[in-house]
């Protein structure tokens, strides 16, 4: 077994944020213990004497994927995507290869997860988008893949394939068209969802190519509403391409694009988390939650105590305490419930605030978690009139 120190930046530390490891100083010393809640007066208390650099110590036992393993990913991604571009087709050999390298990858990674999203946070800083974003996909589904423990060694490799290659129709598209800031038309939306057919159909006829591919390629872009681009049923959707598609999602918004800055990876996992009930299911996002957010947010809570979030039963709560088992199960307090009345929603409050443990209520589970601004600060006011926060 090899130990790891892992660094840990204490100026993004808020009141209320808890890490999933213990924390030590440099010298070894233990300073905070697992998922304890710290307040304001702590975080000062703890940098006063040790500074803002904190470590966990990670004692399992990990591969390593060596960046020169990234860069052949990289080229072999290019490669792939001019090859397309210049003979509308993608050989057999080519696609040989780019089985290989993710095979390779994936192969590290059966034990590897942090240094992998460090190597996703270097590939961020080069400039060429779809080819990294492809990469990057690639890599943070086998990661997610792996964590679910769901699927076979084989399949991981064809979700990690298949994500590899799911944007691959883009090269179809006219680049103007691609790199357009600003919205699109009508008819230049309707271009780029063809993006999967496009994709499916360089793909389609090659031999050996696993339908976990196809389907990754083809469906990345459906809903649970039913309102992807195709529009297909979502229970009929096998779980592979949504976890591409989580994690493009969550790719797309941590990197920055020229027509907006990179979305933090707090702010990132809040989003995928209020896409329950709209664009996935509650199980796949908890299972990304759960198995892949703590090491994407460096082991720091991605919500906070007093954030308020809305549950399945259409009510509206204030978060306790973390989850202690499961991050999407905190221990909230329920104000009120929403009830649609006519064409508008009224608010019915509680006689009295509910205290609920999710992890034990079988009716509830949150859907979502508020981040704006202005609806927090309106909840707020309507909670003191009653005296209920
Ligand atoms: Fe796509």
């Amino acid at each position: 077994m090899v130990a790891r120190k892992i660094k840990v930046d204490l100026h993004y530390l808020r009141p209320n944020n808890s890490f999933i490891y213990p924390l030590y100083s440099k010298s070894g010393e233990m300073v905070l213990e697992a998922r304890v809640l710290l307040t304001a007066d702590k975080i000062t208390q703890i940098t006063e004497k040790y500074g803002h650099i904190l470590y966990y110590t990670d004692t399992g036992e990990r591969a390593v994927i060596p960046s020169y393993r990234m860069k052949i990913a990289y080229n072999k991604s290019r490669e792939i995507m001019e090859e397309i571009m210049n003979t509308e087709k993608l050989s057999r050999a080519t696609l040989h290869d780019a089985e290989k390298v993710v095979e390779e990858i994936v192969h590290d990674l059966n034990t590897t997860d942090i240094e992998a999203v460090e190597l996703l946070k270097e590939m961020k800083s080069h400039d060429e988008y779809l080819y990294n974003h492809s990469v990057n996909v690639g890599i943070l589904a086998a990661l997610f893949a792996g964590k679910h423990g769901g699927f076979t060694l084989d399949e991981i490799k064809y979700i990690a394939l298949g994500s590899y290659l799911h944007d691959i129709g883009q090269t179809r598209i006219d680049k103007q068209l691609l790199n357009k800031e600003g919205k699109l038309t009508i008819t230049e939306t309707q271009k780029m969802k063809r993006h999967p057919q496009l994709g499916y159909e360089i793909l389609k006829n090659m031999e050996r190519i696993s339908p976990i591919v196809l389907q990754s390629v083809l469906f990345h872009h459906e809903k649970y509403n039913n309102q992807g681009y195709y529009g297909l049923p979502y229970e009929n959707l096998p779980d592979f391409p949504k976890i591409v598609s989580i994690c493009d999602i969550y790719d797309a918004l941590t990197s920055k694009r020229p027509y907006r800055d990179a979305i933090s990876v707090e702010y990132a996992l809040k989003a995928i988390v209020n896409t329950i009930g709209s664009h996935f299911d509650y199980d796949i996002i908890s299972a990304f939650i759960n198995g892949v957010a703590p090491i994407l947010n460096h082991s720091q809570g991605f919500y906070t105590k007093n954030d308020f979030c809305e549950l399945s039963t259409q009510e509206l709560a204030v978060i306790r305490d973390l989850g202690q088992r499961d991050y999407l199960k905190p221990r909230v307090t329920v104000f009120c419930k929403f009830v649609r009345e006519g064409n508008r929603l009224a608010v019915s409050f509680h006689r009295k605030p509910i205290q609920v443990d999710l992890e034990v209520d079988k009716e509830r589970r949150m859907t979502k978690i508020i981040s704006n601004e202005a609806q927090i600060a309106a909840i707020k006011k309507k909670l003191e009139e009653r005296d209920f926060f």
